[in-house]
């Protein structure tokens, strides 16, 4: 206490009176520390003209972006980033899932050294991700992924590498069968028997839940109930009173949905990862350069002031942003194709800033 109120004095370069600390203290305890969050951009490569590897790697590091998803572990693409002090994420296909699954750690180890680890340094990879939105999109593959993830584990734990690179597994927002209000966030009855072996791995391994948001797509499949600036956090009053819980935005009301179903099933306190999010410049309803800026302009700033949900204030979600280019190669309604926020020349489409 002693210290503590002589920090404060300092700060304000006054005297206080003892009188007035019993007022101030409470104030100074209500207010959350923050923690900044990083923030990182997708580098999806489903196209036939992207910028060769190393005038990426340019655009990245004069762009201040020091933390990359890449969705596959392909050798030149990873072997670009090799010594350029950028951190990945790293996807693991979902078709070779079953091989990991059925094979043994060892198999696993073997994969990792000639698939991943012989491209980039370990200490460049934060995260592997293993399969993206199996449960919800590609089923197939739900039976596979924890397996698959026991399996890698034990091998980074062979290699002393299982605190450094964490496994996790992106899903989409359709795991979820309620999301409104966030309160309400359940996972789909169906995915429940996959989805709770993960919180279990996530849980003991001190990994994150990777989530892929995009109040875009709930924005334009409802807008008849959601308000454009409430997607795209203008909106300066709460828009949605959940319980105690005010929201302003979208964004954190979905985010805190999966906190929700999370702890209904039993884990408290398993931190989340955004591992994809964003907003087309064109090709749907409200796709615009201008809004795709203030969306995403929106969850850079948020990320680094580390201001969290009103579920955990003060605690930044780690971002990803998608995308770096447009992905001319995606199949899909035309917005699918117009996520990028740098043109193939490398110029930004919109001026977001990085750092
Ligand atoms: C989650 O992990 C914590 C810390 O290791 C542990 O105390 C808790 O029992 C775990 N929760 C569940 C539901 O397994």
């Amino acid at each position: 206490m002693a210290a503590l109120s002589g920090s404060l004095a300092q700060i304000s370069g006054l005297t206080i009176q003892d009188s007035m600390l019993i007022f101030l203290l409470p104030l100074f305890f209500l207010q959350s520390p923050t923690v900044a969050a990083p923030i990182g951009i997708c580098y999806g490569r489903v196209a036939d003209n992207l910028p060769r590897p190393s005038d990426v790697i340019n655009l990245l590091t004069s762009n201040g972006i020091s933390n990359v998803r890449v969705f596959n572990p392909v050798p030149l693409t990873l072997k670009s980033f090799s010594g350029t002090g950028i951190n990945l994420i790293i996807g693991v296909p979902n078709e070779i899932l079953p091989s990991l699954a059925a094979g043994s750690p060892t198999f696993s180890l073997e994969w990792l050294q000639s698939n991943i680890f012989y491209h980039i340094p370990t200490n460049q990879i934060r995260y592997l991700a293993v399969g993206n939105e199996v449960l919800s999109k590609d089923p197939y593959y739900s039976p596979f992924v924890v397996p698959a993830m026991i399996n890698l584990y034990q091998a980074l734990q062979t290699l002393n590498l299982a605190n450094s690179v964490k496994l996790s597994s992106p899903q989409a927002a359709s795991v979820l069968s309620a999301s409104y209000p966030p309160s309400s966030g359940t996972f789909d009855p169906y995915i429940v028997s996959n989805i709770v072996p993960l919180l279990r791995f996530l849980n003991d391994t001190n990994s994150p839940f990777m989530v892929n948001v995009y109040p875009y797509l709930s924005y334009t499949s409802s807008s008849e109930y959601i308000s454009l600036d409430y997607a795209l956090f203008r909106s300066d009053k709460a828009v949605l009173q959940d319980g105690a819980l005010a929201y302003g935005n979208l964004f954190d009301a979905s985010i805190d949905a999966f906190i929700y179903a999370i702890e209904k099933e039993g884990f408290v306190g398993v931190p989340l990862v955004v591992t994809e999010t964003g907003w087309p410049t064109s090709g749907g309803a409200e796709a615009s350069v201008e809004n795709a800026l203030a969306y995403n302009e929106n969850v850079v700033r948020r990320a680094q002031a580390g201001v969290g949900t009103p579920k955990r204030p003060g605690q930044g979600v780690a971002v990803f942003l998608f995308d770096l280019f447009d992905e001319d190669g995606k199949s899909g309604a035309e917005y699918e194709r117009h996520f990028g926020i740098f043109g193939l020349d490398g110029s930004k489409i919109y001026d977001i800033r990085f750092n």
